[in-house]
């Protein structure tokens, strides 16, 4: 590994990091999702586990060959089950990262049965769809919110969008830390080198961060590090 062993600056710290993509349900058979593979999350569980961290990790529909050893697994492939894993997890964590793609929207009704066209017609049905909670901006706000609490915003546009964007959401979210990062056009999903800026509370910019995943996961940890070893216990 060209990164070298990280230092051991979470030892005994309780990680809680969600990975990976919801998919909402439409029927039995079909679902809304995105394209978030969950590498980046689990890149993060793997390098806190290596700086000494007891990692839980909540996944929503990562491929079991992405998961890092030794961390626990907590299973929740849509929005309402990952926000359960999480306010269910809050007050025995130090950090939360959540990197998962949450769904913003899921379908207002789940069908019982599948879907059918109406073969008498050419009609479509409209997909009546209802508003997810956010979890992180929940989170933030709990009475028992770990001490530091951190934001991935993927935004598509050109840079400076993307960072007027992501300074704004940093505000909004309540979060102490935002990782915005650029996607679209080949940029940002699946194993592919990315550019995240990390933004304070405030929407400040701390830091430009270019690598790979695990690159990004290290310096993303720096941060948090450091963020911790300033509050008391
Ligand atoms: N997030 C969340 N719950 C949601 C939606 C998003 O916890 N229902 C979290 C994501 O895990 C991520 C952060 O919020 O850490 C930013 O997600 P993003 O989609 O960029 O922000 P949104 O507030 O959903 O704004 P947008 O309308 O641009 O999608
Ligand atoms: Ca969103």
């Amino acid at each position: 590994d060209a990164l070298g062993a990280p230092p051991r600056d979470l030892e005994g710290r309780r990680v809680l990091i969600t990975a990976g993509g919801t998919r909402e349900p439409l029927d039995p058979v079909r679902f809304l999702g995105n394209s978030s593979s969950g590498r980046q999350g689990c890149e993060l569980a793997a390098e806190a586990r290596d700086r000494g961290a007891q990692v839980t990790l909540v996944l929503a529909n990562v491929e079991p060959p992405l998961v890092p050893a030794g961390v626990a697994v907590v299973q929740a492939p849509t929005a309402a089950l990952m926000g359960e894993a999480v306010t269910e997890r809050l007050a025995g964590a130090d950090v939360l990262i959540m990197a998962a793609a949450v769904a913003d929207f899921r379908p207002a009704r789940v069908a019982e049965e599948k879907i059918r066209k109406d073969p008498d017609s050419d009609a479509a049905p409209v997909l009546e769809l209802e508003r997810t909670p956010d979890i992180l901006a929940g989170a933030a706000a709990a009475p028992d919110r770990p001490r530091v609490v951190v934001g991935f915003a993927a935004q598509t546009g050109d840079a400076p969008a993307v960072l007027a964007a992501g300074r704004e959401k940093a505000r909004r979210k309540g979060a102490d830390l935002l990782a915005v990062n650029a996607v679209g056009g080949g940029r940002g999903f699946g194993d592919v080198p990315t550019t995240v800026h990390l933004v304070d509370g405030r929407g400040e910019q701390l830091d430009v961060i270019s690598g790979t995943k695990r690159e990004v996961a290290r310096a993303l940890l720096d941060h948090i590090g450091r963020l911790l070893a300033t509050m008391a216990g």
